[in-house]
């Protein structure tokens, strides 16, 4: 079936529909704020250990579904397990976030290795294909990665960044190195994204998260051009499945993003003015986003005002309701069940 004769609302808003109400979804809508996470985290042994198995992973991807019914449902998975496919040695300390072996020379990034990507990756596509049996009939599956650059953020700083120097420096003074890691990079991310498909993912999330901070010029070649690549290839290689870009903290160049790239939809972060994105964006993709994180750790009559605010100007076009960045630890979870009734019953 092609996606714009699908029964499931995120797919068809994906293919240009105008939905009401709209559909939704949260980013990181399994994780610790639940309970039942909580738990089911603590049996797997690590965070890169719940990763790798598919009954647990199918499990803690469920759990906000249970609870909320979203329209989506997204692989539980992380955006490093492409590092740790290509032989980085990747750890999540308590804490303390995601720890990895830098890669800073010629001789760490020779040690990395595609052929053995999918033997290492291969129960995240065994989550994929028990998920794809394991949702409801009108929910659709969501397949991700992270886009290059973000990825490679992590790959060259060892772990998570306030200025991204040691990337910075890389692409800047040895850019031979860095354009071979992004080639990289750019192969094994569209495999994985070939491989979820093939296991039964529906639509696809590219997450930049880091692309803010590129200047517009290393923006268009580092965040852009391999995002178009990717969206090409799954084109190409995979008719009919979606693909959402999420370029975090773009601002303007959302713009140039959009049209460049040629994703389906686009996820906006926060900061972007909804009246530009419904008179800038929405006449080119389906919009997803945006609301505040922290408006649903903050609840009340806020969240309330946020949520109607979203609706209301991006509801008149093709839109999947979400945050503009992921659920955080300390969100009560009955906040989500207040925002869930509040967009099911959105009457426009
Ligand atoms: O529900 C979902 O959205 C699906 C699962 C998902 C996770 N990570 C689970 C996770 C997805 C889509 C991601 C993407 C991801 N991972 C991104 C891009 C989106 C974003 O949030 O910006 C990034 C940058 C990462 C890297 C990452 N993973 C960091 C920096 C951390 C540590 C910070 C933290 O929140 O702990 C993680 C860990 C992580 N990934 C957790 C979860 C549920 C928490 C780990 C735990 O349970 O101990």
């Amino acid at each position: 079936m092609t996606s714009s004769a699908s029964t499931k609302p995120f797919l068809r808003a994906l293919a240009g529909e105008t939905l009401t109400p709209p559909p939704f979804w949260l980013m990181r809508q399994a994780g610790r704020y639940l309970p039942e996470y909580r738990q089911t985290r603590a049996q797997a042994g690590s965070f890169l250990d719940l990763c790798y198995n598919p009954d647990l992973a199918v499990e803690v991807t469920l759990q906000p579904l249970r609870r909320y019914g979203f329209d989506a449902a997204i692989l539980f998975s992380d955006i490093l397990v492409v590092p740790d496919g290509l032989g980085q040695d990747v750890s999540f300390r308590e804490g303390e976030g995601p720890v990895l072996t830098p890669i800073r020379s010629a001789m760490d990034l020779d040690r990395l290795d595609l052929s053995g990507l999918h033997r290492r990756l291969d129960p995240v596509y065994r989550t994929v294909s028990g998920l794809s049996t394991a949702i409801p009939p009108t929910t659709a599956l969501i397949g991700f990665s992270g886009a290059p650059w973000t990825v490679a953020t992590y790959m060259i700083e060892g772990g998570g960044s306030k200025d991204f120097s040691q990337a910075k420096r890389l692409m800047w003074g040895q850019p031979e190195l860095f354009a071979r890691l992004m080639d990289l990079l750019v192969e094994a991310t569209g495999q994985y994204l070939i491989r979820q498909i093939d296991a039964g993912a529906e639509a696809i999330q590219i997450f930049d998260t880091w692309a803010g901070a590129l200047p517009e010029t290393e923006f268009r070649r580092w965040v852009i051009e391999p995002t178009r690549r990717l969206v090409e290839r799954i084109r190409a290689e995979r008719p009919g499945i979606p693909v959402i870009g999420f370029p975090r903290g773009a601002g303007i160049l959302y713009e140039t993003y959009v049209r460049e790239t040629r994703v389906s939809g686009v996820s906006l972060d926060s900061s972007v003015p909804l009246d530009w994105a419904a008179a800038t964006l929405q006449p080119h993709c389906t919009v997803q986003g945006n609301l505040d994180p922290i408006l649903l750790v903050a609840g009340g009559e806020a969240l309330d005002a946020g949520i109607d605010r979203v609706l209301r100007t991006l509801g008149k076009g093709p839109f999947i309701f979400n945050l503009g960045h992921g659920i955080i630890p300390p969100t009560p979870p009955e906040n989500v069940a207040r925002l869930a009734e509040r967009v099911k019953s959105f009457k426009g």
